[in-house]
């Protein structure tokens, strides 16, 4: 009964509150607007109990972490979706599913709703038949802030079609070393074009949070990942405390700025410190001096691999308690918390910027996606956008005798390797799968489909470069690295998969062509620089186009000038394996590399 009447009460201030928010929102007063959520935060907090608030600051997966009815037992505050178990066919299975979930959670005494997140990192990436952007490092090579904003609304309207309110997007690393397994998560190794295209991706899907096509934008992972020694994915970060500051925090700043709903810890220790548990970061820095008020998101099991209570201390609010961690940690929590490990003002810390986050997005009051969005999953519109920022993204590094653009009336062109025709391959990792796809996917087009479309001539597809071809007017060679995904990635790492140069297959696709005496365009499709100072040297054209994504027929666009090459590299390029992991480009130290090409490099058509 009491619970009951503290409810009402509750109800009533919240109603109230939401017309004076109405006022205020039309009055543009933010501030007196935020003081309204504030007192909400107050009167909820005040009702919980420390289980409901150790539920707040859990997320699980909606299979494997959860058994029927946990949703509503452990006062659970948010669910994900990554590798694993789809949740249904169709879009409105996923919407269906989430929608079940979420009403476990409104069915609670206090009817707090959950966060939906998602790894929508270049688009819906788990969603086949989603829009596919080019990778960060490709509109790292637009430059192009406010395509990048567009990308981004287009990324929160299909996440929100399927079900979320919440993506871990944009990577705001800043990568030091290539050999990292995720450069192309990120933008940039210049700290000034990470921190201008950051802003753009958060205002894009952050948007107005109220609307029901905008989504909660993750800024990640704080901080160092792309600096740690030797590239190595988690590892150590020797950087002085002077060069965090100056290098990788800017961008930070302008998350936060922008009003970044969440950032996520990394992986990776700082000096031989744990992210997770680097307090004098999160607190004193991000929370303290830089007054970030939302989420700080733990990343995967982050609660057993970093330090429990200790993560929490450091200033972690939310904790990732999938594979098998969920009972340790809420129990471990609880614990702490009653044997004064872990101050009970944290922890209502932790829950007030959960509770704000919700209150922001509006979710108490619209807590269930909006159907009509599902018809804008990889619509025509969305496609051409994601169109544009593939032809933006291309860098041409050399154009020998001005090969390119390529007439539509030469009568005979190759396109040669398997990379020419799959979609898969041209996306990398974070494709669908976790570790990406290696053949076509639903809604997406190829280099070959593209140029069959605008080729008036034959066009010939030799798919491993087999074929005894001796008269083209010229033959498209794509090549590149086979998708990967965090540390799988990474060269020298743990799994030693991927390597600085291309594979001996395609060098030989390059070589047969250029031994024949046809003139070669390589088109190389990759995550980061390799070293191709050799196939530059032997083709007459070279394209880095880095991850495309869904719409692979821009680049044919551009190969036959249907527009310029914009792109400029985000990257120095190395001219060497020795260079690869140097410390040199706009950011760093060394300056005894001589990149190829220097950061910026990219050639046009004028
Ligand atoms: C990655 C994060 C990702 C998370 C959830 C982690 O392994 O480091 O970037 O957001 O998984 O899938």
């Amino acid at each position: 009964m009491k619970v009951k009447t503290e409810i009402y009460i509750i109800n009533m201030l919240i109603i109230n509150c939401l017309i004076l928010s109405c006022k205020q929102h039309k009055m543009g007063n933010k501030i007196e607007a935020d003081a309204v959520i504030e007192q909400k935060i107050d009167s909820l907090l005040s009702l919980m109990t420390l289980e409901e608030k150790i539920g707040q600051m859990t997320q699980v997966r909606h299979f494997d972490d959860i058994s029927e009815g946990d949703i509503a037992a452990k006062f659970i505050g948010s669910v994900i979706h990554t590798q694993g178990p789809l949740p249904g066919e169709s879009a409105l299975d996923w919407q269906e599913k989430f929608s079940a979930l979420q009403k476990q959670a409104l069915s609670t005494r206090l009817g707090i709703p959950l966060l939906f997140g998602v790894d929508a990192v270049h688009g819906q990436n788990t969603y086949e038949g989603a829009t596919l952007f080019p990778h960060n490092i490709g509109l790292g090579a637009s430059r192009n802030a406010d395509l990048v904003a567009k990308v981004a609304a287009i990324t929160a309207i299909e996440a929100q079609a399927t079900g979320f309110n919440w993506v871990f997007s944009p990577c705001i690393a800043i990568p030091y070393n290539e050999k990292w397994g995720r450069v192309y998560e990120a933008f940039s190794e210049s700290t000034e074009l990470t921190t201008q295209l950051a802003r753009a991706s958060i205002k894009g899907h952050q948007g107005n949070l109220l609307e029901n096509h905008t989504v909660m934008a993750t800024a990640k992972h704080f901080i160092g990942d792309g600096a740690t020694d030797f590239g190595v994915e988690g590892g150590n970060t020797s950087l002085s405390m002077a060069h965090v500051h100056k290098r990788l925090l800017p961008p930070y700043r302008a998350a936060v700025e922008e009003g970044v709903g969440a950032i996520m810890a990394s992986f990776n220790t700082l000096e031989g410190t744990s992210m997770h548990a680097h307090r004098p970061l999160i607190t004193d820095t991000l929370k303290g001096a830089m007054q970030f008020d939302g989420i700080m998101v733990s990343d995967w099991k982050g609660y057993s691999r970093f330090g429990e209570a200790d993560i929490i201390n450091a200033g972690i609010d939310m904790v990732m308690a999938v594979d098998g961690d969920l009972e340790d940690y809420q129990e471990g929590l609880k614990k702490a918390v009653t044997e004064g490990v872990v101050a009970p003002g944290r922890i209502d810390d932790a829950v007030s910027r959960i509770l704000r986050q919700k209150f922001r997005l509006g979710l108490f009051d619209n807590p269930f996606p909006d159907q009509g969005l599902v018809a804008k999953i990889g619509s025509p519109e969305h496609r051409e956008v994601a169109r544009q920022a593939v032809r933006e993204s291309l860098v041409l590094l050399k154009n020998e005798a001005n090969i390119l653009p390529l007439s539509k009336d030469l009568s005979k062109i190759l396109v040669v390797g398997e990379f020419g025709h799959n979609s898969g391959l041209q996306s990398g990792g974070w494709t669908i799968d976790w570790q990406g796809r290696k053949e076509n996917y639903t809604g997406a087009t190829t280099v070959l489909e593209g140029i069959q479309k605008l080729s008036k001539g034959e066009v010939i597809y030799d798919k491993d470069g087999t074929g005894d071809y001796e008269d083209a007017d010229v033959a498209i060679v794509v090549v590149g690295e086979t998708p990967y995904a965090e540390f799988f990635g990474d060269i020298g790492g743990e799994m030693d998969a991927y390597q600085h140069t291309l594979t001996e297959t395609h060098q030989k696709y390059i070589d047969t062509y250029v031994t024949r005496g046809i003139k070669v365009v390589v088109v190389l499709i990759s995550g980061r620089p390799l070293v191709t100072t050799r196939q530059i040297e032997q083709s007459n054209a070279f394209v880095a186009a880095w991850l495309p994504g869904s719409e692979g027929d821009g680049i044919a666009q551009v190969l036959f000038g249907e527009d310029d090459f914009k792109g400029k590299l985000p990257h120095s390029w190395p001219a060497s394996e020795q260079d690869y992991a140097g410390k040199y480009g706009p950011n760093f130290w060394d300056k005894s590399i001589t990149p190829l090409f220097p950061f910026g490099y990219g050639l046009s058509y004028q």
